[in-house]
Order: structure tokens, then C-alpha cells, then sequence
């Protein structure tokens, strides 16, 4: 397919993103966006803020903000991270805009027309002193598992548990303790959707087996049908009945994802619904939001008859911890994008997240000594050793000009064949989704050619030598055609370096690109090795 729209889990503008978000979800969408790209296919990397939701709600009441300026605040905040990453989105709307707003109405009204959706008496808490309903974030108690004290109802945060019955509930605005109440919601006929979600799981072959099967073991578990209300003011009214009621963030979060694409699509003057459904759709998630992707997500386009057609992929990958502990705000066990960048380069965090991380549920673990070995013996001693010794050689001995091949010897032959032949199989890891074995290839390669270069020694200007320059060059810009989605301001250093230009990128299938008599610029060293401290 020559088309595809790629989303990211939408990150919620409540807080800094840090760099388990990074690995998990955001660097494998732009690496492959940047693969796609370079391959031909009208690629389009879709992100929108995550704005509304009963926590960011409490959030800005706690700091005394108003809910739309204070998801404006992080919105921006984000928006520089991911610039400062080279993540690079061709659109990052909010699901706050009006577009989103009327879509999930739309679909919302379409869910309850054709009878999939059904409204219900609840009990829930309610403060008698502030006057209202209290979603489950706004009542803290003591876990009944831990014991810990003002823990959220709906979520202890000490031992990771969901609390049946919090003990001792108070309302988080006064401190009383709320009554139980009943009021109504809508919900969404989930359970109605079992057998149809099986099958769709069960043919789409694209989908990450693993993830599969536990998501099929919860449709046999009994799904439950979903409450897709809240008594809260900050979100997107309910469009029927006046009950003062808006959606729950869940119910309106993933449909941005079309509608921000439709939004971009058509502004650029295409058809965006009929380019959304005649795109490989792939939605990069974590694995904490699985259910929301493997079942809601599906279940409500099946719901609207398809009519924007359900994701191919959902890439689903595990978390990060850090020094193989869980990665935790409140206790200051994370690295944020910040404090990462005033050491190091963009280039040098995608590096590692990448190789470290796997097409798979799998954690992942940060650790800043193998971060610095693998930057040091891969990175710098493998990849930039090669490209700034041939650079340079052809710099001072060939007066920066590349000089002609003769008839190639076994050597080069051998090296022509495993560079073509590694290349193969990179094609096809990455499309595969299988980045990181992806970026291992390229390593692979510039292993091979050190090696060469070491045994044919053309410093010496011999007969021959001429072979491998000439060669060694095509090499380099073949690695910095591979290693653009991966390190794209990298691969332009070296691009400059060569003196060709960006549109090199898409010469993805030559192996000779630079021609006999072509002049380079001055090299640079590429990377500063770490000083272990
Ligand atoms: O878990 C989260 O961080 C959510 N903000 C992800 C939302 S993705 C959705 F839009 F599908
Ligand atoms: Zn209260």
C-alpha cells in the first residue's frame, strides 16, 4: 500500500513527557514515518495533545489554573520536547479543537442511533458540601490492599492496585466525606462487539501475535460494557438529553486521531476520508493502553458500520524502567527530554532507545553505564570510526576527490556483496517493525567495513586502493540513507560532509551514488566520545 497514516498514544497535557514515552511509543512512530517516507509511500505522522479527562481537570484546579490554559501550557511544552528529539510530526493537533469536538459528537450520536449505545443508573460518590458528582480521581481514601493513605479511588498508587472500595473516602476539594448517589450515564454496548473483535483480531494478521492472544483471552473473559459519561464540566458535552454530562477522555482521546487527520488531509486539498481508508493505519501505543486500543478503539469503528476503516498495526511496546526500576514521577525516578538534552545530542538517546528496544511487550531497561558503552563502542568507535577515517583519508591523500575504480578484486567484490546483501535483510526487519534489528543491520555493515578498510590499507596508495575509496564512499552515503529515520540530523552532517544534497534520502536503492571526480567538503568528526566520570 502506498499510503499510510501513523499516530502515537496522544500524551496527556498534564505533565512532562520523559523518556520512557519516548522508547515506548513516539521514536518507533518517526523512525518508521521516516522509513515510510524515504521508501515512497505518502506517509503521515498524526499526534494531538490529550486535553481533557478528569485528572488534568483536578490537576489545574490544584494549581489554580484554568483547565484550557493549563493544557495549552503543556501542550507547548511538549510540542518543544518532541522538536528538540527530532520527532516530527506533519500534524500535532489537540483533541480539545473543534474538529474533534464535532466528530465525537457525530460519532457518539451515530453509536446511540443505531442502537449500540444505552443509558444506566450508577451509584456514585457525591459531595453534599461542594454540590456535586464526584468522579473516581476525586475521591482519595485508604487502599484497601496496602493500607497506604490518600490514595485515588480508582487507582492506588503505592501498590499499583484498583481498590474495590476505597476505605475511609474523602472528597478531594473539601476533605468530607462524600455520600453515594445515584445518577445516570451512557455506555457503550462493548460486550455486543465480542465475537465481531475476535474475528477482526483473528484475520488481521499485521497485529502483534503476543498481544493478540491475552487481548482474545479478555473478549472470552466477558467484556463489560463501558460507561462513557462523566459528571464533570471540563470535556466534550454529551450531545443529547441537556444532562450537563461530557464524554469520559477515553471515549473521545483515539477518535482525534481521524479527526485530526481528516482536519490535516483535507486542508492540504486531498479527500482525507478516502485517504484514510485506503491507508495502512498504524497506531504506536504502550502497553498500558492496550484495552483501549485492541478493544474500545476497534469496537467503536465497528460501531459507525467502518466507516473509517479499524488500524493494521498497533505497534504495542513494552515500558522503559531505569536501572531496572519502574519509572515514577512522584518519586523522581525518570530522566526528562531536558535534562537528557543538556548533555547529550538527540542523536545519541534515538541511538540507544532504539537498539535496546524490541517489536514486543517486552520491558526495556535504561542504564546509563550501557548507554555509554554502546554510544562509545557502537556509535562512535563502530559506525563514526569508519565514516570519519574514509572521509578523511580521501581528504588528505586524495584532495578530496573521488577517484575512479579499476577492475574490483575478490576483496571488493566480497564487500559489494554483503553490503547488497545486508541491505536486504534490513528491508526487511524494518518492515517488519522490527527497528531495532533494523539499526543493527546498519552496524553490521560498518563492521564489514572497517574491516575492509583496515586489510586494504589505502593510505598506502596502491594499486587498487582507488577500490576501495571509491567504494567505502558509496558505503557511507548508503549507511546515511539507512541511518536517516533512525539519526536524521546525523545522516545530514554526513550528507554535508559528502557534499550532497538532502534529496539523497530517497536514492534508497543505488548502491553507487557518488560519482568518480565528485569533490568533498572538510570532514568533521561526526560524535564526542563520553568521558566516564
Ligand atoms: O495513556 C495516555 O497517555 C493517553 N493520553 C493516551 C491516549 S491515546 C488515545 F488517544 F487513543
Ligand atoms: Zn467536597
Amino acid at each position: 500500500m502506498n499510503r499510510a497514516i501513523i499516530t502515537s498514544a496522544l500524551p496527556y497535557s498534564n505533565g512532562e513527557i520523559h523518556i520512557g514515552h519516548i522508547a515506548s511509543t513516539y521514536l518507533p512512530a518517526d523512525v518508521t514515518t521516516r522509513f515510510l517516507k524515504q521508501r515512497g509511500v505518502e506517509a503521515y505522522y498524526i499526534c494531538a495533545s490529550d486535553d481533557f479527562g478528569t485528572p488534568i481537570l483536578i490537576k489545574s484546579e490544584q494549581e489554580n489554573k484554568n483547565p484550557k490554559e493549563y493544557v495549552e501550557y503543556w501542550r507547548k511544552c511538549h510540542v518543544d520536547d518532541f522538536k528538540s528529539l527530532d520527532i516530527k510530526f506533519d500534524f500535532f493537533d489537540q483533541t480539545s479543537s473543534n474538529e474533534n469536538k464535532k466528530f465525537v459528537q457525530y460519532v457518539f450520536t451515530k453509536l446511540y442511533n443505531l442502537n449500540h449505545i444505552y443509558k444506566s443508573k450508577i451509584v456514585q460518590f457525591y459531595c453534599n458540601f461542594d454540590k456535586k458528582f464526584l468522579p473516581d480521581r476525586y475521591v482519595v481514601g485508604e487502599c484497601p490492599y496496602c493500607k497506604a493513605n490518600d490514595q485515588y479511588s480508582d487507582l492506588c498508587e503505592q501498590c499499583g492496585r484498583i481498590p474495590k472500595s476505597i476505605i475511609n473516602p474523602k472528597c478531594i476539594i473539601c476533605k468530607k466525606t462524600p455520600i453515594k448517589k445515584e445518577t445516570e450515564h451512557y455506555f457503550f454496548k462493548l460486550n455486543k462487539f465480542s465475537s465481531k473483535l475476535s474475528t477482526w483480531l483473528k484475520n488481521n494478521t499485521k497485529l502483534q501475535a503476543d498481544v493478540k492472544k491475552y487481548v482474545q483471552n479478555w473478549i472470552k473473559n466477558g467484556l463489560i460494557d463501558w460507561d462513557v459519561t462523566r459528571n464533570i464540566t471540563w470535556g466534550i458535552p454529551v450531545p443529547i438529553d441537556n444532562l450537563d454530562q461530557v464524554f469520559y477522555g477515553w471515549f473521545d482521546n483515539h477518535l482525534a486521531y481521524i479527526s485530526s487527520s481528516i482536519k490535516f488531509l483535507n486542508g492540504k486539498g486531498l479527500n482525507g476520508k478516502k485517504f484514510w481508508n485506503s491507508a495502512n493505519i498504524y497506531h504506536f501505543i504502550g502497553k498500558d493502553i492496550i484495552y483501549h486500543h485492541y478493544l474500545f478503539l476497534p469496537a467503536i469503528r465497528l460501531g459507525i458500520n467502518e466507516e473509517y476503516k479499524l488500524p493494521d498495526y498497533i505497534p504495542t511496546r513494552g515500558h522503559l524502567k531505569l536501572h531496572n526500576k519502574k519509572l515514577s514521577k512522584s518519586r523522581n525516578w525518570y530522566i526528562s527530554i531536558k535534562q537528557f538534552l543538556a548533555e547529550y545530542p538527540a542523536d545519541y538517546l534515538r541511538f540507544y532507545l532504539i537498539l535496546i528496544s524490541q517489536y514486543s511487550q517486552t520491558d526495556l531497561n535504561f542504564s546509563w553505564e550501557e548507554f555509554i558503552t554502546i554510544i562509545n563502542s557502537e556509535l562512535i568507535g563502530n559506525l563514526g570510526n569508519f565514516i570519519n577515517r574514509v572521509l578523511k583519508l580521501t581528504d588528505s591523500k586524495y584532495f578530496k576527490k573521488v577517484p575512479s575504480p579499476e577492475k574490483l578484486d575478490e576483496q571488493d567484490n566480497d564487500i559489494i556483496n554483503k553490503i547488497i546483501k545486508t541491505k536486504k535483510n534490513f528491508d526487511s526487519t524494518m518492515d517488519q517493525n522490527n527497528l531495532d534489528r533494523g539499526l543493527k543491520c546498519i552496524l553490521k555493515i560498518s563492521g564489514y567495513l572497517n574491516k575492509y578498510f583496515q586489510h586494504k590499507e589505502p593510505w598506502k596508495k596502491e594499486a587498487n586502493s582507488d577500490n576501495c575509496i571509491f567504494i567505502s564512499l558509496n558505503a557511507v552515503a548508503n549507511i546515511s540513507i539507512m541511518l536517516y529515520p533512525f539519526l536524521p540530523t546525523t545522516s545530514k552532517r554526513i550528507w554535508m560532509q559528502l557534499g550532497i544534497d538532502e534529496n539523497i534520502k530517497m536514492q534508497y536503492n543505488e548502491i553507487n551514488i557518488i560519482t568518480p571526480g565528485h569533490v568533498i567538503k572538510t570532514p568533521q568528526p561526526l560524535f564526542a566520545k563520553i568521558e566516564q566520570s
